[in-house]
């Protein structure tokens, strides 16, 4: 029979579609890694699966434990689908600003969310990894996955996202262009990447304008999931240690209230799909690839679908309360 024995085993290998209309006018095919197909609906799925893995073999996570975590919601998603398969309690802290619909989804996976205030220095107890660090101290037999500093994060993407990569473009890709949230989407696959080119694959990460990776204040912006906010009263301004920035070549920019207009990908018969954090990556793979020519090949990784975000960029009077902009038209 052609069937998997578990929703795990059908985490990664998605699919690498071309962007046609938007890309009208430029040499350089552009490819959308479609990470919503899989079966938690976002790339993130591919880690949870990894940490997971790493904590049980290390012996931090065991029968009837629980899974803490801070999640804007897909890690979430993905740990809670693997949590089911295994039977563990799942608890997840999560800012504000996360879309009702993430928090909603969460909830029907069977998690517990604990919805924290965004706007507070990370040494705040109320922070919502102050908050997740606290329940997994105090809660027993619960391990916190911390996708910022867990090296099984970027390991997930340099054994999974980079090899196929390389596979599907049959070792033509020449740019890789993502979104830095945890970094390790970026670090682990671009990391390969780099390895299995002889360092030829040039890796650009796509950044809101204030964010701190790419060199901004880290005063709020709106699109979920990437970029570095610092708050002003903050002390601890570390980076996360999943992302590896060696492994980037250039951090590109954009405009927040851009960014979350930027027609969504991948293809006319699926216009609405891809959240912000992918319009900003098809934006900085668009800006990258009016540089280049017909032999190279640019991919675009698509985080997660637009689909958990009916109630934001894809919801006009939100737009217009934000921005005072509609959404234009237009597909990829
Ligand atoms: C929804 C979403 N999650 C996560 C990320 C970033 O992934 P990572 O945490 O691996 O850096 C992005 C990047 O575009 C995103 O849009």
């Amino acid at each position: 029979m052609d069937v998997y024995e578990s929703l795990v085993d059908v985490v990664g290998n998605t699919p690498l579609v071309r962007l046609n209309r938007i890309t009208a006018g430029l040499s350089a095919p552009i490819y959308a890694k479609l990470e919503y197909v899989n079966p938690g609906g976002s790339v993130k799925d591919r880690i949870a699966l990894s940490m997971v893995r790493a904590a049980e073999d290390a012996g931090l996570l065991r029968p009837g434990g629980t899974i803490v975590e801070t999640t804007s919601g897909n890690t979430g998603v993905g740990l809670a689908m693997v949590a089911a398969q295994r039977g563990y309690r799942c608890v997840f802290t999560l800012p504000e600003k996360s879309s009702a619909e993430k928090v909603a989804v969460l909830r029907a996976y069977g998690a517990e969310v604990v919805v924290c205030p965004g706007d507070v220095p990370r040494e705040h107890p109320d922070h919502p990894r102050a908050t997740a660090a606290r329940i997994a101290r105090t809660t027993p037999g619960a391990w916190l996955a911390d996708q910022y500093n867990n090296p099984a994060n970027p390991r997930a993407h340099h054994g999974s996202t980079g090899p196929e990569l390389w596979r599907q473009t049959e070792g033509r890709l020449t740019h890789l262009v993502a979104g830095v949230g945890t970094g390790g989407t970026i670090s682990g696959t671009g990391g390969y990447l780099k390895e299995v080119s002889g360092g030829r694959v040039r890796v650009i990460g796509a950044d809101p304008e204030a964010s701190v990776y790419s060199g901004g204040p880290g005063t709020a912006y709106a699109v979920e999931s990437i970029g570095l906010f610092r708050h002003p009263e903050t002390v601890d301004d570390s980076w996360p240690e999943s992302f590896h920035p060696r492994v980037v070549d250039p951090v590109d920019r954009f405009n927040d209230r851009r960014t979350r207009t930027t027609p969504p990908p991948p293809a006319p018969a699926v216009r609405g799909v891809g959240g912000a954090g992918a319009g900003t990556a098809v934006a900085a793979g668009l800006r990258v690839a009016a540089g280049l020519g017909p032999d190279d090949l640019v991919v675009v990784v698509i985080p997660d679908s637009g689909r958990n975000y009916l109630s934001k960029v894809f919801d006009d009077a939100w737009l217009r309360e934000q921005i005072g902009e509609e959404r234009p038209a237009g597909g990829a």
